[in-house]
């Protein structure tokens, strides 16, 4: 950070998780910068924050990335790494003591919160001094209890001489819990955020939930399955359940995810040509041309369906692996290939030839393995049952190839 900043005689700081930062940052920031003259925002992400020392934050350098992109744009927006550089726990009072040393003495600070650290503000560290050292702006989305916010200000100003503001912003209607979960529940957050830290976002998988199962919920599926098919098929299920999760540890995926993508594999491989059909209209579910003609393909499909509606699980990457494992797709990810190898090379599973050699493969390579896998069963497809292959399967020969040992 610079020694001094010439120049600068008004400073607001705007302080927060930005967990992600969003537009109603953006507006509040550019909002007080307008209503009180300020010549420069920082934003300051936050380190270990005690308020709020139990909650599961994004790592503060990802969201002092985020907080970077958002604000690159405005030549008034600057963004501190001040908190997130120091170690432990960390308050309010030595940052505003930090910023006042390096702007020096006779920089306005303006310090911006929500309404709801009003309330708490004779809690923090150190308080009577901080109320004296700077500005507060206290924001609030329309709506907010104001009367009660207003009485509290009026009282601290009375009692610490202080100057607290308050300011209304529509855009605070938005907030980072509410994006977190519109990314949960796979809904869009476009124009929620800024183009930038939407794609952020999106390459670094951030808040895409996790699923993570309690012994009884591992149960209750495991029942459920039962139920669904054959002795016969569900020994066959728990073998691909074994060797999937001996793939999961070797490449440190959730073993939770695998364990579910592997159980409902062929939730739907024993129902009736009737029932997938049935299935199949009432989940809308598409069917390519060679799946129309070989229903029992889209078992698949439709075991996906079941899962994410009897079980609400929705996490796409769970529900593709199931719904691909029957001849694979272009682009499979780690763990569609890791149900694709397991259910090939289970226990269980009669001997054939090859089978061996994929398993020790995908022990150590997923793409080698799949190779092997796809050829294999291309083989018996075609030479073995002297039937057709679904058209993607010639794709993947190809694409794989170069993995051939
Ligand atoms: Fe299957
Ligand atoms: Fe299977």
């Amino acid at each position: 950070m610079r020694v001094t900043e010439p120049g600068i005689t008004k400073l607001a700081i705007m302080g927060g998780t930005f967990d992600p930062i969003h537009i109603g940052h953006l507006v509040t920031a550019e909002e007080v910068r307008r209503e009180f003259n300020i010549d420069e925002v920082l934003f300051v992400p936050t380190g270990h924050p005690p308020h709020k020392s139990n909650i599961n934050m994004t790592t503060s350098e990802h969201r002092y990335l985020m907080t970077v992109l958002a604000t690159v744009a405005n030549a008034r927006f600057k963004v501190s790494r001040l908190e997130i550089d120091r170690e432990g726990v960390t308050y309010t009072i030595d940052t505003i003591k930090e910023i006042k040393k390096v702007y020096g003495k006779d920089v306005r600070l303006y310090f911006i919160t929500g309404a709801d650290a009003i309330h708490k503000i004779l809690t923090w560290k150190e308080s009577e001094e901080l109320l004296q050292i700077c500005d507060f702006v206290a924001v609030t989305r329309p709506g907010h209890n104001t009367q009660e916010l207003l009485h509290q200000i009026e009282e601290l100003k009375r009692n610490y001489q202080t100057c607290i503001h308050f300011l209304e912003v529509p855009a605070l209607a938005i907030s980072s819990s509410n994006i977190r979960a519109r990314i949960h529940n796979m809904k869009s957050i476009k124009y929620l955020v800024p183009e930038e830290v939407e794609n952020y976002i999106k390459k670094h998988n951030l808040y895409e939930y996790k699923i993570c199962l309690t012994v009884e919920e591992r149960d209750r599926m495991c029942s459920y399955v039962t139920l669904k098919m054959s002795p016969k098929r569900y020994v066959h299920t728990q073998g691909v359940v074994e060797m999937a999760m001996e793939f999961a540890n070797i490449y440190h995926m959730n073993c939770d995810e695998v364990f579910i993508a592997a159980l409902f594999h062929d939730i739907a491989k024993e129902l009736s040509l009737e029932e997938k059909h049935k299935l199949c209209m009432h989940y809308k579910i598409e069917l390519d041309e060679f799946e129309k003609k070989h229903i029992d393909l889209a078992h698949g499909k439709i075991g996906a369906a079941l899962l994410e509606n009897d079980w609400g699980i929705t996490k796409p990457s769970v529900l593709d692996s199931i719904r691909y494992h029957t001849v694979g797709r272009e682009g499979m990810s780690d763990l569609e290939k890791v149900i694709y190898l397991a259910d090939m090379t289970e226990e269980g599973r009669s001997p054939y030839k090859g089978k061996e050699q994929i398993k020790s493969l995908a022990l150590y390579n997923l793409n080698q393995a799949m190779y092997k896998a796809l050829y294999s069963s291309f083989n018996y497809v075609t030479r073995t049952l002297g039937e057709e292959v679904h058209p993607v399967t010639y794709k993947l020969l190809e694409y794989y190839k170069q993995y051939d040992l």
